[in-house]
């Protein structure tokens, strides 16, 4: 299978989430291209069979729960597309001392179901991997190699 990641990062914890998705994947014998949001172009989405995207949770202008800038702006290239062919798979990164703990996810499902495309897998939220690392990672490997198991 050839898998597009996109992911977007603040502090690099998402990227490092990306990482391993991407070392289980490859592990597995399957291609893998990581990519920041802000480089990804949606046409560059039909070269692959599936496409994972990953973000942190934000807060921007004291209003907590937001995608990362990088992914929204992503969004609006993606608008009025159609990409019901496409599978997906979505995870993020919170902290649950959040009111709206990884709410990334909500936001990428949205991205996916308005490009009507199929997301294969319930989607990960991952709470405060710096502080959870040897735990979140096995649930990161764990999610990842159940991606690719049909
Ligand atoms: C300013 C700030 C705002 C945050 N807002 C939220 C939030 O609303 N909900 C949540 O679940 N996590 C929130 N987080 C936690 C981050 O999503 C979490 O630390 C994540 O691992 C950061 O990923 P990154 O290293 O890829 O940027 C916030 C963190 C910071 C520093």
């Amino acid at each position: 299978m050839n898998v597009l990641i996109i992911y977007a990062t603040f502090s690099g914890s998402t990227l490092t989430a990306a990482q391993l998705i991407e070392a289980v994947l490859k592990r597995k014998g399957h291609a893998v291209t990581l990519k920041s949001a802000n480089e990804a172009d949606p046409s560059e989405m039909n070269n692959y069979d599936l496409v994972v995207l990953g973000s942190c949770t934000w807060d921007f202008s004291g209003l907590e729960g937001q995608l990362h800038s990088y992914f929204v702006d992503f969004a609006k290239k993606l608008q009025g597309k159609d990409f019901s062919q496409k599978k997906f798979a979505v995870f993020g990164l919170g902290d649950k001392t959040y009111t709206h703990f990884c709410a990334a996810v909500d936001h990428l499902e949205k991205i996916v179901a308005d490009v009507k495309g199929q997301k294969i897998k319930d989607s990960l939220r991952i709470d405060r991997f710096y502080f959870n690392q040897e735990a979140e990672t096995k649930r990161l490997q764990s999610w990842a190699e159940k991606l690719v198991s049909e």
